[in-house]
Formats: structure tokens, C-alpha cells, sequence
């Protein structure tokens, strides 16, 4: 094995040769990502501002001869099986990402072979830290080396979609699958999903990322995600524009009489939500984390009164954390109701912050948060062990 494996890597080699009886030949690692700006304006044709982070999943991975996949996982002490010729719907709870991958493959017309992996990894899930796309993009990878078929992230992360829209039910976005595919070092990548162009803008220097767990989780929130989805639509429909990319504050307020209630303050945060995206970037090209805090708390007020997405944990977060002096901005992040929020703090400052705000929570709601720095990170990526 190479001298290069870190702690984790080895202890996930070792996991795989006392599974398999041999150590793994590749290992795959898929990372979770926070978004900085810009909620629930990828399915409106908007824009966003993600960034992969340093949490992930990892894959030890090794071809098979024959049509099985074998599949361990270290966190959910659970293990599944299947035959790529015998694919079944609905008989796994977590392998139903990983089967329909492997079906969405299938549907575009690959002959794939078997594997063996053992997955571990540290993204807390239902955190809204993108755990279910690192794993779907994370098995496309590792199926890509089993097959040998070629590796384009922008396509894959749409087949990662399709997977998830088509066999596992939920009809989220794209923003997920794109950065966990196209992540980079150092950077958050602004997406328009217009034309799915990527652009790498460098975190402001004079500030961290930090992430902050509410450890709230909340399942069933596909229909209320469905519902916006719907509004948004409607909401497009009744301006007359094919989505609300195309409408802007004064078609807006021309069509008000005409919106129903729900329907004008959807979209009022969805057209003020791709103007703060772009001011953002901005803000980040003169490395100014101020302006850039600001535009995040605008953001999640938007989300909290507008969108109607944020939570009573979310909220009592942000607010712990903006009134922290260290604090440029902060908001939730990712679909919303439960999970975390993320804040931009001052560098040099964030033991302080992370302590600090992490007693105050637990102050004010008696939980006790989980608050971590972050670093921007690579998108998913394979290596020979
Ligand atoms: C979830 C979805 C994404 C996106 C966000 C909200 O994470 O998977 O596609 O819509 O919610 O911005």
C-alpha cells in the first residue's frame, strides 16, 4: 500500500481487507457541500454559490469478474447485495441511491461489471450537508473505474439527478450533485443553471467558513419542497416567463395584483435571492467578507420570511451567530427547516467563535450544536491505493 493514506483511507483499507480478503485496488472520495448564497435557485434556472467541503464519504473499491455488487458500510452497520442484472426498486433505505445509479447507467446504455467497496465516511446526514449526493456521485465515480467508462462531472452530476429524481423519488435540484462533482481547493464555484457554466471564485482571505449543526433533523420534506417547486412554477406562469431567472423586481411588481400571496413572496425571494448570488460574487472577487456577510443574512431573512423554509433551531442559530462580533453573516443553508447553517467569520477568530457561540446556543434551546471550521475542497475523485 502507499505511504500516502491518511487515517481514515487506512482504516477503511483495513475494514475492506478483513470484508473482501484483499486490499481494495482504488479509493473514491466524494465530498458533502455547504452553499453560501443563493437557496432554492438552481430548479428556478438561477444561480448559486456552493462550495464542497473537507467532510466526506470514502470508497474502497475493487472490480469483480461478474455481475455482483457487494457493498459494506462502516455507519450503518449494514450491508447490501445485488446482482446488476436483477436491479429492484424499493428494497434497500440508503442502497436505493446506489441502485439507482447503477440503474441510470443502465438506462443510457452501459455495460457495467460488479464491484466490492466499503463505504465510511463523517457528513452527518439529514444534516443538509449533501450526504445522499456524495454518495450517488461517489458510486458513479467508482462505477466509472469498475466499467471503464469515461468520467465528465457535468454529466455525471445530471445522471446523479436523474437517479435521485427517477428511483429514489425525490425531486431535488441539481446544485448538490454539480459541486460534489466540480468542487475545488480554495474555492466556492458560482453555477448558472441556464447553461450549467461553472465559475471558481476564491474565498474572501480575511475570513473562514464555519459550519454550524443544529443537530435538528427533519424527514418528509420532499412535499414541502415539492410545493415550492410549484410555486415558483405557477408564479412564472402567471408573469409569463419561463422561469423566474427571467422575471425581475418590476415584472414583479406589475403582476402583484395578479399573484396570490404565497406565489408573490416565492418569487420575491427568488429574484432578490440571483441578485444577492451576483452581488456576492462581486463582493468575493474584491475579497471584501463584510459585504459578502451582509448579503448572507439578507439571504436567510429572505428564506425565513419570504420562502418560508428556515426553522426555529435555524432561526436561534443565525441569530447566536450574528451577534457575535467576530460574525460577517450568516444563514441557513441547503433545503432548510432542520440541519445547519453556515457563517462567515473573521480569520483568526474562530476558536473564539466556535466556543462562544456554541454555549450561547446551548444557553437559549438546551441542545448542544455541533460547530466546525471548513475548507473548500475538491469535487470527487479517485485514487489507486
Ligand atoms: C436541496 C436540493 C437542491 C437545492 C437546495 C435548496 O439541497 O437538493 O437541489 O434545491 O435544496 O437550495
Amino acid at each position: 500500500m502507499q505511504q500516502s493514506l491518511n487515517v481514515m483511507e487506512l482504516q477503511l483499507c483495513e475494514r475492506f481487507v478483513r470484508e473482501f480478503d484483499a486490499p481494495p485496488e482504488q479509493i473514491v472520495t466524494s465530498p458533502g457541500r455547504v452553499n453560501i448564497i443563493g437557496e432554492h435557485t438552481d430548479y428556478n434556472n438561477g444561480f448559486v454559490l456552493p462550495m464542497a467541503i473537507d467532510r466526506c464519504l470514502m470508497m474502497a473499491v475493487s472490480k469483480r469478474p461478474d455481475e455482483l455488487v457487494r457493498i459494506v458500510t462502516t455507519d450503518f452497520k449494514e450491508s447490501i447485495e445485488f446482482s446488476l442484472s436483477h436491479l429492484e426498486k424499493g428494497i434497500f433505505t440508503w442502497g436505493e441511491y446506489i441502485t439507482g445509479c447503477i440503474w441510470v447507467l443502465q438506462e443510457k446504455g452501459l455495460q457495467l461489471k460488479g464491484f466490492d467497496m466499503v463505504i465510511t465516511g463523517n457528513i452527518p446526514v439529514g444534516a443538509s450537508l449533501s450526504s445522499s449526493a456524495a454518495l450517488e456521485v461517489g458510486i458513479l465515480k467508482a462505477a466509472s473505474y469498475s466499467s471503464g467508462f469515461n468520467w465528465d462531472p457535468v454529466d455525471m452530476a445530471r445522471l446523479a439527478q436523474r437517479a435521485e429524481n427517477e428511483w429514489v423519488g425525490m425531486n431535488c435540484g441539481l446544485m448538490d450533485q454539480m459541486i460534489c462533482a466540480c468542487g475545488q481547493q480554495g474555492h466556492a464555484i458560482l453555477i448558472d443553471f441556464a447553461d450549467l457554466s461553472l465559475h471558481p471564485c476564491p474565498l474572501p482571505e480575511n475570513s473562514s467558513i464555519v459550519i454550524l449543526d443544529t443537530t435538528t433533523r427533519r424527514g418528509l420534506i420532499d412535499s414541502a419542497y415539492n410545493e415550492r417547486r410549484q410555486q415558483c412554477d405557477n408564479a412564472a406562469a402567471v408573469m409569463g416567463v419561463a422561469t423566474l431567472r427571467e422575471a425581475d423586481e418590476p415584472l414583479l411588481a406589475e403582476y402583484k395584483g395578479r399573484l396570490s400571496t404565497l406565489e408573490y413572496a416565492r418569487a420575491r425571494h427568488i429574484i432578490s435571492e440571483n441578485v444577492r448570488v451576483k452581488q456576492a460574487t462581486l463582493a468575493m472577487s474584491k475579497g471584501a467578507g463584510k459585504e459578502l456577510g451582509e448579503l448572507m443574512y439578507q439571504s436567510h431573512c429572505s428564506l425565513r420570511d419570504d420562502f418560508d423554509v428556515s426553522g426555529e433551531a435555524l432561526n436561534m442559530m443565525v441569530e447566536c451567530a450574528m451577534e457575535h462580533p467576530a460574525c460577517y453573516g450568516a444563514r441557513m443553508t441547503g433545503a432548510g427547516f432542520a440541519g445547519c447553517a453556515v457563517a462567515l467569520v473573521a480569520k483568526g477568530d474562530e476558536q473564539g467563535f466556535v466556543q462562544e457561540v456554541a454555549t450561547e446556543y446551548e444557553k437559549r434551546t438546551g441542545d448542544e450544536p455541533r460547530i466546525y471550521v471548513c475548507v473548500a475542497s475538491d469535487g470527487t475523485s479517485i485514487k489507486k491505493v
